[in-house]
């Protein structure tokens, strides 16, 4: 599956911090995930890891002082910097900082800096004394007004002893980051997307829920596949144990109710609403102020419908004209085709991808899933058994495309 990363030129300069040794992680994350990768070490770099290090996990040549002046010299550094998509220093030391906020290039690393005219990328690493400097500062300050995109450092132990900002963050933080400003500029750049995700948990008492079996993986992975073609996404879930992807506004919630408050607020500025959370269809009437307790016998409880989220978005849509694109799911457990085509007409969606929740391979907990897209205009497109992240990528591709028509 194509990302952000597929084949894109990332220089990863390594200064001289101990965090060098988290560096050769982030370098083998982002060659796996299809980058290629080459690094530059610094001098004061190599008194904690070696160019073998890097080597051995990008499979490409690391490269470092000495090949400043051999006989390539100057020139393919050049050349290496105007070729590359991203030069992202990780850690970068307060030295390396100062170096790039008054423009030196007196090393290999700062010269290329020099030349380079992709974005920046700066994940500091210092003890808390040298971060907090008003030199240090003013020289983060400089960088991020020219445009550089500062990342951390996060707060925790220093390897003085010390506790208090100063850590580089952590490599797959970072690997978020650098696929965000990757994906920016792709066929989505500019425009808003919604994402729902997870189940949603009525209230039965303070302390007990109604809830559904959605993981929320092929929501979150939308959210990830809108972002990968350069959207601002916000994701609106419910409670689930995922990882929010870098550069996704998040926002929580727990009902229906408060789904359907957070989608309606969010659409006037939408162009794309893709509802893959799995609403509760039903909620207690009255839940009880206090915990329900088992000494007073079995409680009855009496449900009520929750709001149609997409019912009412059909609505303020006959109203502001958006999103411009709305995408519903549907899992079903029998007439798969039948009860989803009816939902997309009923619910006035552009696409409903269907899900069949009986496959074991598919649906809920699962990675995989098997999913049928079925569109407005009469069009069905069955998918292969495939990650939720593909899926993912496939629907979000089709929303660029309906965009693109609706826009036309
Ligand atoms: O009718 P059903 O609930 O099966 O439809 C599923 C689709 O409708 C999903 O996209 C889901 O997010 C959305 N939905 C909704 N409001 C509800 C229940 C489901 O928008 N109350």
């Amino acid at each position: 599956m194509d990302t952000p990363f597929q084949d894109k030129h990332i220089i990863h300069g390594v200064t001289g911090s101990i965090a060098a040794y988290k560096a050769a992680d982030l370098a083998s994350k982002l060659a796996q995930a299809g980058a290629q990768v080459e690094v530059i070490l610094t001098q004061a770099a190599l008194q904690f890891v070696t160019p073998l290090t890097f080597q051995s996990v990008t499979g490409r040549r690391a490269y470092v002082e000495a090949d400043l002046w051999g006989s390539e010299g100057h020139v393919q550094h050049i050349g290496l910097a105007h070729q590359a998509d991203l030069l992202i220093i990780a850690p970068a030391s307060a030295n390396t900082l100062a170096k790039l906020a008054y423009g030196l290039a007196d090393n290999l690393l700062s010269l290329t800096a020099l030349a380079a005219q992709c974005p920046l990328m700066l994940a500091p690493a210092m003890d808390g004394g040298m971060y907090a400097h008003p030199a240090t500062q003013a020289n983060l300050e400089t960088l991020r007004q020219r445009g550089a995109i500062l990342v951390g450092p996060a707060e925790g132990h220093l390897a003085s002893g010390l506790v208090g900002p100063g850590r580089m963050v952590e490599p797959l933080e970072l690997l978020g980051h650098v696929r965000w400003v990757l994906g920016k500029g792709g066929p989505l750049s500019g425009r808003k997307v919604i994402v729902t995700a997870g189940g949603t948990q009525e209230p039965l008492d303070p302390v007990r829920v109604i809830a559904n079996r959605s993981s929320g993986k092929q929501g979150y992975a939308i959210a990830q596949a809108a972002l990968d073609l350069g959207a601002q996404v916000t994701l609106i879930s419910g409670p689930v144990s995922l990882a929010v992807p870098v550069g996704v506004q998040p926002v929580e919630v727990q009902t229906a109710q408060q789904m359907h408050d957070a989608v309606l607020g969010c659409l006037p500025q939408a162009d794309a609403l893709v509802m893959a959370a799995a609403v509760a269809d039903f909620r207690p009437m009255s839940p009880a102020e206090n915990k329900l307790k088992k000494e007073s016998g079995v409680p009855e409880i009496r449900l009520e419908h929750t709001p149609d989220i997409l019912k009412a978005v059909a609505q303020a849509k006959a109203r502001l004209g958006r999103p411009s694109v709305t995408v519903g799911f549907a899992a079903e457990s029998q007439d798969l085709i039948d009860n989803a085509t009816a939902k997309l007409h009923d619910k006035k969606l552009d696409l409903i991808v269907a899900n069949d929740i009986r496959a074991t391979d598919a649906g809920f907990s699962a990675d995989t899933n098997r999913v049928t897209l079925l569109f407005a205009d009469g069009g069905v497109e069955p998918l292969d058994l495939m990650s939720k992240e593909q899926v993912a990528a496939s629907v979000m591709a089709r929303v660029s495309e309906l965009l693109q028509k609706a826009s036309a």
